[in-house]
């Protein structure tokens, strides 16, 4: 797990709040969504290229081309939205011999339209974009198989005015993976964005070895008391960690981490006040928050 935090990260550098900054004073610093997955060991993917993610590959010595080479493990791209916390670090891989992005209709267009990533990184390596349908395993390289699901209908907020018809309401603007290596020998599901828990997502969940979800907030009113707004995690296309959590107690079976933390969520601040009850419950249902750097081996 390349980086745990929702967009701004933490701390995100205009805020002055509690959480950010203790995390500023004690260096617990979080990096913004972003995933590396293999099924070989060889062969990697990026799920999302989050604005932090020249730091982010740096880290992960995985990720490291072989010496006297430029020769990257990095195969390409998996986008589970088109946000601009998911998708600035495309422009980072811009010295790449080539690069293949896997993006659902209406992510890959927004990419090349409100925000046109696709045309400005066509002078500087060559992109092959990929379209990823619901339910349409891809099979890549080193026995990856990805299961794109689709799981919400929101768009970010600079592609709110698309040309063209039919890119409202559509349900995969966010999407989630189920993740398996050749053979089946293991699974895992990435969903760091889910506006509610989809039937489609119940299946992908059973039989999984690990789950990694959206942790964006801990409770559906938390932005609204944090800053007196009126913004409610649902209506931000966001499930929070309170509302999934009964879900997960109905699947027992996979371990769950959640991911994307926004700086308001008390989860992403270990130790802070008010979790304790909610850490408890989180621990009962053989859930807990992922962090940064985290090596999963299945
Ligand atoms: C989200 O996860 O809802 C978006 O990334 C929000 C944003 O940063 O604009
Ligand atoms: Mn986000
Ligand atoms: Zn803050």
């Amino acid at each position: 797990m390349l980086g745990t935090a929702a967009g701004g990260g933490l701390p995100q550098w205009n805020c002055g709040c509690a959480g950010c900054t203790t995390a500023r004073r004690t260096h617990a610093a979080r990096s913004q969504d972003c995933l590396a997955v293999s099924a070989d060991g060889a062969a990697w993917y990026l799920v999302n290229a989050s604005p932090d993610l020249r730091g982010q590959l740096l880290a992960a010595p995985e990720l490291a081309p072989a010496p006297g080479t430029r020769d990257t493990p990095l195969r390409g791209v998996l986008l589970t939205s088109g946000e601009l916390d998911h998708t600035l670090g495309l422009l980072t891989l811009r010295e790449a011999a080539g690069l293949t992005v896997h993006a659902t209709l209406p992510v890959r267009f927004a990419l090349h339209s409100a925000f046109p990533v696709g045309p400005l990184l066509a002078p500087y390596t060559k992109a092959g974009w990929q379209t990823l349908t619901p339910g349409e395993t891809v099979e890549l390289a080193g026995g990856l198989r990805a299961q794109p699901l689709a799981l919400g209908g929101k768009r970010p907020r600079y592609a709110a005015d698309l040309p063209g018809e039919g890119w409202e309401g559509r349900p995969d603007w966010v999407c989630g993976f189920r993740f398996t290596a050749a053979g089946d020998r293991a699974s895992a599901v990435y969903a760091p964005g889910l506006a509610a828990w989809t039937p489609e997502l119940d299946d992908a969940v059973t039989g999984a070895d690990v789950v990694i979800l959206d942790g964006t907030f801990a409770t559906d009113d938390e932005l609204a008391g944090d800053t007196g707004g009126t913004r409610t995690s649902r209506g931000m296309g966001h499930l929070a960690v309170r509302d999934s959590l009964p879900h997960l107690a109905a699947r027992p079976g996979p371990r769950y981490l959640y991911t994307h933390l926004n700086n308001t969520n008390p989860l992403a601040h270990p130790g802070s006040p008010g979790t304790g009850a909610l850490a408890r419950e989180l621990a009962a249902a053989g859930a807990a928050v992922a962090e940064d750097g985290t090596l999963i081996e299945l």
